[in-house]
């Protein structure tokens, strides 16, 4: 494929998962309602050929906010058979807050608004017509934020948590294993859905599944009611990835505010929370010893010492000095860069929990790619951040645009090695923009 038909069969793959409601869905079958990590980047994938897809990916996720700042994790605008669980087993309604227009569930996912809703900016030739869009949703956006630091952040140190392993994104890491150690759900009879879509051997387990629930349950009980969460969760992570999003996301914002003028009360609001924010990630999540940023269980006070993608997601929002940068890039050379592995295993390609086709315990992510390339970039590593990007390309041309790749180059020289769901979005629309650079 040239490059050309790259982009070309990219924007086909778009326009197929674009849905009537005004929103795309990540993939047929195994994610057929909206997301909203997926949503930021399918946005940014849309904004270089049709701007209008992009405002209504970015306005149909907005438009599904509660009263106190939160835009959920799946938006359920449509009815499909195709997914478990769907909205009778995460019943927003419990909660008083949710949203009346639209269920859906009762979590969340990283925070990429912010900063899609700036390459939005860049990227749109009529800047009058996407300043206008920008004034429309920017303050539903700013809610989101400040949702995190007012309703997630118990000691107060602008760190927020997570309390599900399905708002990291990274859904089935193996740093949540250890919390797994702690608990011990009953099993739990349902019929999965994503295994009939999707090789077992690419996706989560059966156990893993009971886990996931079980927490699920408990946010229930509470009816979603963060402080209760707070105290019974038996999941509080504070996640590097997800607080990188989010800082990476507020500094956008700055920039938008001070673009569309006025507003000097929400621009000082994100600078004080954004420079508190970088204080402590660097106090509580730099591990010296291991040179890179790793997750905090915050129910069991100690660091989760794994080095994932997530680790050098720091890169992205600015936050490591330029010693800690040239360590974290050591680092990643030595474990995740050798000759014979595409950039960027999602796991410690050198740890015993390394699973190389399995969802994200160890596959190459495309919007992980993309983050880091940029994250590289902005610290001046122009040669791996265009092996980043270089490596990303050639896994689409190889396998085509699917969800997860194997890390291992050898795995791709005589079959596919593309896994999880086909025809994705985010790896279709941060392809179109690294080959529109
Ligand atoms: C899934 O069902 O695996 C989703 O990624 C959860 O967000």
């Amino acid at each position: 494929m040239t490059q050309q038909e790259i982009t070309t069969k990219a924007k086909e793959i778009l326009i197929n998962n674009y849905q009537e409601k005004g929103f795309t869905i990540p993939c047929k079958g195994l994610y057929p309602f909206q997301w909203n990590w997926d949503s930021g980047f399918i946005a940014i994938g849309f904004a270089h050929f049709d701007i209008e897809k992009a405002k209504s990916e970015i306005k149909s996720l907005v438009d599904a906010q509660w009263s106190n700042g939160f835009i959920p994790h799946i938006i359920f605008h449509n009815e499909s058979d195709t997914y478990f669980p769907g909205p009778d087993f995460h019943r927003s309604d419990l909660s008083e807050l949710s949203n009346k227009s639209v269920p859906t569930t009762g979590m969340t996912q990283p925070h990429t608004l912010g900063f899609a809703l700036e390459k939005m900016y860049e990227i749109a030739e009529n800047k009058e017509d996407i300043i206008n869009f920008i004034k429309l949703v920017i303050d539903a956006i700013y809610d989101f934020s400040l949702y995190f630091y007012n309703f997630r952040d118990p000691l107060n140190e602008g760190l927020v948590y997570i309390y599900h392993n399905w708002e990291s994104g990274t859904d089935n890491s193996p740093i949540w294993d250890d919390i797994w150690e702690t608990i011990n759900p009953p099993s739990l009879e349902f019929e999965r859905k994503d295994t009939g879509h999707v090789d077992a051997a690419q996706r989560p387990s059966k156990r893993e599944y009971d886990y996931y629930l079980h927490i699920i349950e408990i946010a229930k009980k509470y009816n979603y009611e963060d402080r209760e969460i707070a105290e019974y969760s038996p999941f509080l992570v504070q996640d590097p990835l997800f607080n990188s999003l989010l800082i990476s996301s507020n500094a956008s914002l700055i920039r938008l505010y001070e673009l569309i003028g006025g507003n000097e009360y929400k621009i000082e609001k994100l600078k004080s929370l954004t420079q508190k924010a970088i204080q402590s990630f660097n106090n509580k999540l730099y591990d010296q010893e291991l040179g890179v940023y790793c997750h905090y269980d915050l129910r069991n006070n100690k660091l989760l010492r794994y080095i994932s993608s997530s680790s050098f997601s720091p890169l992205f929002a600015g936050i490591p000095s330029k010693e800690q940068a040239e360590k974290m890039v050591t680092v990643m050379m030595e474990k995740f860069g050798n000759d014979d592995q595409y950039l960027c295993a999602s796991f410690d390609p050198t740890h015993k929990r390394f699973n190389p086709k399995k969802y994200w315990r160890g596959p190459v992510w495309i919007n992980l790619n993309w983050l880091l390339y940029h994250g590289l970039k902005d610290y001046g590593y122009d040669d791996i951040a265009n092996r980043v990007k270089e490596d990303s390309i050639e896994i689409i041309k190889q396998n085509g645009f699917f969800e997860y790749f194997d890390a291992r180059k050898e795995a791709h020289q005589n079959s596919i090695a593309g896994y999880g769901g086909d025809n994705f979005s985010w790896s279709a629309a941060l392809i179109i923009d690294f080959l529109t650079k």
